[in-house]
């Protein structure tokens, strides 16, 4: 295979290799620039075994001090002169305390000039009181973790019991049809486990609930998460994985357009993932990642640490990576053709005015075609691409792994957390 996951590999590590606390750099604005602002929310009700994001089990103590320094932070970027249009509020489970959230929101909306706001919940906070109150501070998208209608799966992810069957988890997703202007569904495709049949009841579940759009993740599994996947899920392996991607392709065919490479969408012009739409993005939130004019920003993954620093009246950045010509180009590449088709005018923001030799070989190779003066990933080309940009993820996710190493004892003690 071309992309090699190897190489791959290699270019997501030293593209995520972050300094130490010595040398930061402000975050500055563009003049008359809007930002995509990301907020994280790091708590869950229960840590399932799979995932490396940064959340902690949910406490209510730890939730009131943590949403008073994000509503903080958020104040610090508007009085540095940024402006947001675009909100994506991501987790941890966003919903687990709603007044919070609706404050921070509410917040959000008096000091910027906001067009969408997108959140991600799970499944039992999909009830009209949740919904009403999102819809009431702008919410335009729901993202919604189901992974599989699969009970034995769901069972095995640690699901099941907290967040519903299969068939629960169908209706509650229709009760909120209609309600908001895109409805997501987050599914992972090659479990350990899966089979072809189960992967296409699946499909059948998603679609007879009547969502809008649906994501297909890859599972990607870290060495951190690997011996609890194993333990819980069953051994995981990749070689099934390319056949699962084209029997995903296939069944969404049918109804929805692919808007990414793992994206579907009934209409085309939906609000999307905020890579595909965003090239430079604020994060804020204790684990967030900020992107600005080639610096790549990480805010501090211990909470406590995260509180005192806005106590102090900081932002919660504490580490920082210029990135060299080569490294944008490369980032600008991935996360472009991720939403399957380059313009010339993101092609020249990307590489200016010299023409990219790695546009060449793509297309010599068959990844990428050139359409109507797009370029756009050709059939092949978007399981390449699905496995270039799953090793970058995995690559944050080792990378949230090793930012969380030095604060392991406050990890280990919200575990315990009732
Ligand atoms: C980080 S969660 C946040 C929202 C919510 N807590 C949830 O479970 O959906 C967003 C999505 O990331 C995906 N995800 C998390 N860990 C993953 C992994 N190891 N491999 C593939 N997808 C993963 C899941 O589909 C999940 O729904
Ligand atoms: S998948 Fe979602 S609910 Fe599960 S631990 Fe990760 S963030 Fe929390």
């Amino acid at each position: 295979m071309l992309m090699n996951r190897w190489l791959l590999n290699r270019a997501a590590d030293r593209l995520l290799s972050f300094g130490d606390e010595s040398s930061l750099l402000q975050p500055v604005p563009e003049a008359d620039r809007s930002y995509l602002l990301y907020v994280h929310i790091p708590f869950c009700a229960r840590l399932c075994p799979y995932c490396s994001f940064h959340r902690v089990v949910y406490d209510a103590d730890l939730a009131t001090r943590y949403f008073g320094a994000l509503r903080a932070e958020i104040k610090a970027y508007a009085e540095l002169g940024f402006n947001f249009s675009d909100v994506y509020v991501g987790g941890g489970t966003p919903t687990v305390n709603i007044p919070e959230l609706v404050s921070t929101l509410n917040l959000v909306n008096r000091l910027f000039d906001i067009k969408s706001i997108s959140v991600e919940t799970n499944p039992d906070h999909l009830d009209a009181r949740t919904s009403d109150a999102l819809l009431a501070c702008g919410v335009n998208r729901l993202s919604v973790g189901v992974q599989s209608f699969d009970d034995r799966q769901l069972n095995r992810m640690g699901r099941l019991d907290t967040y519903g069957t299969g068939r629960e988890i169908q209706a509650r997703l229709s009760g909120i049809e209609g309600k908001f202007s895109t409805v997501n569904v987050d599914m992972i495709f090659n479990l350990p486990g899966q089979t072809e049949a189960t992967l296409s009841q699946d499909i059948k579940m998603l679609l007879d609930s009547g969502v809008g759009q649906a994501s297909f993740y890859p599972l990607m599994i870290t060495e951190a998460t690997r011996s609890q996947v194993t333990r819980d899920m069953g051994i995981f392996s990749l070689g099934q994985e390319r056949a699962f991607y084209n029997q995903i392709l296939d069944g969404m065919s049918g109804t929805h357009k692919p808007s990414s490479v793992w994206c579907f969408s009934r209409d085309g012009d939906q609000i999307d993932e905020y890579i595909v739409d965003h090239d430079e993005f604020v994060g804020v939130g204790s684990g967030a990642f900020s992107y600005l004019d080639g610096v790549f920003y990480a805010n501090s993954f211990s909470i406590l640490r995260y509180d005192e620093l806005l106590t102090a009246q900081d932002l919660g950045i504490t580490r920082c990576r210029p990135l060299q010509q080569w490294e944008q180009r490369y980032y600008g590449l991935l996360t472009g053709l991720f939403g399957l088709t380059l313009s010339a005018k993101q092609l020249k923001s990307i590489y200016g005015d010299s023409y990219p030799a790695a546009l060449e070989l793509l297309t010599l190779t068959g990844i990428i075609e050139k359409k109507a003066g797009l370029y756009c990933l050709t059939g092949k080309g978007r399981y390449q691409w699905l496995v270039a940009m799953s090793v970058f993820l995995n690559g944050v996710n080792n990378l949230r792994e090793q930012m969380r190493a030095h604060i392991h004892e406050e990890v280990q003690a919200s575990l315990f957390l009732p």
